[in-house]
């Protein structure tokens, strides 16, 4: 993809990575610069095994949906940190269930904005609108996302691969607790996050990995199953079988077969009571 085009919105700076467009990359997207693939392959050189990670990521998000559609009747959907599109959209696996299931993606990257934006042209059940995690009142009193979504009814919210990026500083756990108080019981909560490699071996290459990250405007940060457990309050009971990794979230045999374990990619689903 050409490092200067009109496709670049105003205010993107293409010369520091981006976790959006690194992570495209790493999923076999094309909406991505030199400086994303370069950056994609140092942390392959140091931790090879971040491929399966993001594909495991990818597959939980898939299933979370398909399960939250057949088992609890969910057909609204709000992906906070939804990335740059790629394959299984949440969208494509929620309408391929009902045709009238609605999706909003959020994101901070303008370019997974505008890039959703231009897949979603002609689909009158999902948008995608710029907004920011760390913020949700602006995001949720969004005419956008409240013209389109009924707050209701019940509605799938997830957050996958996105609370790594919002430090302890950023209170989480707040964050959290103030998009469930907007949600109708009912609701669901879908989280996955970085958790920490189990074998020293590993630990010290996934460190190497977190400094990498220092370099973007998102560092990343590692929580363990009780910190992720931690940022959901008791508004949300954890529905089974609780944090788990991605791959065992669930799994499909077909999927369970093809991704072998990802210690580092914990998943959780939650409903609002
Ligand atoms: C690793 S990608 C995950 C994409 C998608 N959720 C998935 O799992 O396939 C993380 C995304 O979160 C977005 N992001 C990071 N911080 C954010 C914030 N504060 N608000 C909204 N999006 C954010 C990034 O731009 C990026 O697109």
């Amino acid at each position: 993809m050409a490092e200067s085009g009109a496709w670049v919105p105003e205010g993107v700076d293409i010369t520091v990575p981006n976790a959006s467009r690194v992570y495209d990359y790493a999923l076999g997207g094309v909406h991505n610069f030199t400086v994303d693939r370069e950056f994609w392959h140092q942390t392959e050189r140091v931790f090879p095994e971040a491929r399966m990670v993001a594909r495991a990521n990818r597959a939980f998000l898939g299933r979370a949906v398909r399960w939250l559609m057949e088992e609890r009747g969910v057909t609204q959907f709000l992906d906070i940190g939804s990335g740059i599109p790629t394959l299984g959209n949440v969208h494509e696996a929620a309408q391929e269930i009902d045709p009238r299931a609605r999706v909003v993606y959020v994101d901070i990257d303008p370019i997974a904005v505008e890039q959703s934006r231009s897949l979603l042209r002609g689909n009158p059940g999902a948008r995608a609108v710029r907004g920011d995690l760390r913020e949700p009142e602006v995001l949720l009193s969004d005419s956008r996302l409240q013209d389109f979504l009924d707050f209701s009814r019940p509605i799938g919210v997830l957050m996958v691969a996105v609370l790594q990026f919002v430090p302890d500083a950023a209170d989480p756990r707040s964050i959290i607790s103030r998009i469930g108080a907007a949600l109708a019981s009912g609701s669901h909560l879908v989280l996955s996050h970085t958790g920490p490699e189990t074998t020293a071996e590993r630990r010290e290459r996934q460190e190497r990995v977190r400094q990498l990250y220092e370099q973007t405007p998102t560092p990343l940060v590692i929580r363990d199953r009780r910190r992720l457990l931690d940022l959901i309050d008791d508004s949300f009971e954890v529905v089974e079988p609780g944090v788990v990794t991605a791959e065992q979230w669930r799994p499909d045999s077909e999927e369970a077969a093809e991704i072998p374990p990802q210690p580092t990619a914990l998943a959780v689903v939650a409903r609002r009571v």
